[in-house]
């Protein structure tokens, strides 16, 4: 992937034409200015507005990956830089990705939402059941071993679903479009491992579900191995009689099992709850799909807007 960022000078308080691009190695545009080397930055972000340290007295260059992973996307704008040990902030010119959760009982609507949420929004849908099932399907000794706690109704262990989720979220497509993830975490084991790898998220939806619905809702569900699209004989029935042909239903779709899948449910909520309750929007997942999203729909828009606000910000400080 790669990565170049161009710097403009402006005029206060020493002003001086920088340039910087990564990898280090990449040559300058401007022959006669001075080159940022990719060891004399650092970043940090504080939602927008994002900080770019430049030392000069340091000496090896951090691994590209780990400033790729470090750095904003947007990687441009315009900074101001100072003579000696300088602190660079900078304003972004396109608001950082937005990173979501969304939690919720079983056959709350989780997956539901995620598509019209990513239809819109364009972010990278991460579903830790969906990367569990793929595993089971495809035969592997995590499938295997996961399969075994999915059909008793049981959390998968850490060990299996921790690095599952990790590595997916580490992909360029997430890092670049911003992510989704649907049903992780479920312990307080999860999201602390989460935190420490650097994933945190801006928003924690809640729905939220009356009981008798959840079991009507997991009975009638319907998958489209085609499409990935999730039906319901009674609430979101297919389009044609070809689909409706060829829907399947999920191994633990049965009233028996998402009852055991309710009591994890229960056991852990509160946990996880506790870790996000500072950004956590709860949503009446009782209406119909549509008006779900409009109240989610509503939360997006306003924290986009928010992050628009404060981008276009252009300020510098001396460290
Ligand atoms: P997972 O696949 O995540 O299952 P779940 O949490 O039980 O949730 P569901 O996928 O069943 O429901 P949903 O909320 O997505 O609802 P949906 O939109 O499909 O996990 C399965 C298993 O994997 C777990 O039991 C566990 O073993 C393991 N696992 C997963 N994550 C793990 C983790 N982090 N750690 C450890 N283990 C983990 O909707 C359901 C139905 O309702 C559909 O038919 C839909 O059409 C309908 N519907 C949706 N919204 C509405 C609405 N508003 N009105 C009417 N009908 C609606």
């Amino acid at each position: 992937m790669a990565c170049i960022v161009n710097f403009s000078a402006i005029t206060q308080p020493k002003p001086q034409p920088c340039f910087a691009s990564l990898p280090a190695s990449t040559s300058s545009h401007r022959s006669n200015s001075p080159k940022l080397q990719t060891s004399h930055l650092s970043f940090a972000s504080n939602n927008s507005r994002i900080s770019l340290r430049y030392d000069r007295t340091l000496a090896v260059s951090p691994p590209r990956e780990t400033l790729l992973s470090k750095a904003p996307n947007f990687m441009v704008g315009l900074i101001s830089c100072f003579s000696d040990h300088e602190q660079i902030v900078a304003a972004a010119n396109k608001p950082e990705p937005l990173k979501i959760m969304i939690s919720g009982a079983p056959a709350s609507g989780k997956g539901t939402q995620c598509e019209l949420i990513t239809q819109k929004y364009g972010l990278v849908h991460v579903a830790a059941g969906d990367l569990l099932r793929a595993e089971v399907a495809a035969g592997s000794e995590n499938g295997r071993r996961a399969k075994q706690f999915m059909e008793k109704g049981q959390l998968v262990p850490d060990e299996i679903v921790v690095m599952m989720v990790k590595e997916r979220l580490l992909r360029p497509d997430a890092h670049k479009n911003g992510w989704l993830l649907d049903g992780y975490p479920r312990s307080s084991s999860q999201a602390i491992a989460l935190k420490e790898f650097g994933f945190e998220p801006d928003l924690f939806i809640l729905l939220d579900v009356a009981e008798d619905t959840l079991v009507e809702r997991v009975v009638g569900r319907r998958l489209d191995p085609v499409t990935g699209k999730i039906y319901h004989l009674k609430y979101s029935p297919p389009e044609t009689e070809e689909i409706a042909a060829r829907l399947t239903q999920r191994f633990d779709d049965t009233e028996e099992k998402v009852k055991l899948r309710l009591r994890t449910h229960h056991q852990n909520v509160e946990a996880v709850l506790s870790m996000y309750k500072d950004i956590t929007v709860k949503v009446n997942g009782n209406l119909s799909k549509n008006d779900v999203f409009a109240k989610i729909d509503n939360v997006l828009d306003e924290l986009l807007e928010q992050r628009k606000a404060g981008s276009g910000y252009l300020e510098a400080n001396k460290a």
